[in-house]
């Protein structure tokens, strides 16, 4: 696909995605060998890498959503967390993943890592796409990670600007005159 007259710059290709993919995809294979895992999507922004992600987990793999909010329009993180969509099910003894697109300030995924924590999981863990700025974060380790990067607003792949760019195959930099 051509690139969006909007991005600036291709940051990650649909090559090097597809490859680092199939990569988590794997390690989630070997660590949770002959067991249940529930991958918990984080809505809207992770559906395109769960989609993918579990297409290369060979194993038994349920799916549930939630969707938060910590962002509004803007670029900004505004540190809080509001629930619009819960899990449907109970997820006591459940090896849960959750998916999400982007770790930035860590406020959201420690909001979500201790609010599931708290419905008794056999196990939980943590696989990201996009760990922005990893020095300013408050402590989350997430267990897989796609790519580190640095402070840009990035689009694609899943990942909005307003609601836009999801479907872009690849992940680019937002050009900020678009939000300016
Ligand atoms: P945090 O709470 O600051 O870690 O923000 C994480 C959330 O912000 C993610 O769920 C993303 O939806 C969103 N986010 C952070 N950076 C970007 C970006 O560059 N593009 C799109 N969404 C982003
Ligand atoms: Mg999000």
């Amino acid at each position: 696909m051509k690139k969006s007259p909007d991005v600036t710059s291709i940051l990650f290709g649909e090559d090097e995605i597809k490859e680092r993919v199939a990569e988590i995809g794997s390690q989630i294979t070997e660590r949770y060998k002959g067991e249940n895992i529930l991958l918990i999507g984080i809505l809207k922004g992770a559906c395109i890498f769960m989609s993918d992600l579990a297409r290369q987990i060979d194993g038994n793999v349920e799916f549930d959503f939630m969707a938060v909010s910590s962002y509004g329009i803007e670029a900004k993180s505004s540190g809080v967390v509001r629930i619009i969509k819960d899990i449907d099910r109970d997820i006591q003894g459940m090896n849960v993943i959750i998916v999400e697109d982007v770790i930035d300030s860590g406020f959201t995924m420690k909001f979500l890592k201790k609010y599931l924590k708290a419905r008794g999981p056999k196990s939980i863990g943590i696989a990201v796409l996009l760990r922005k700025n990893v020095e300013q974060q408050i402590p989350v380790k997430p267990d897989y990670v796609g790519f580190e990067c640095g402070d840009e607003f990035l689009v694609g792949y899943g990942l909005d600007y307003a609601g836009r760019y999801r479907n872009l195959p690849y992940i680019g930099i937002l050009d900020p005159k678009v939000y300016a």
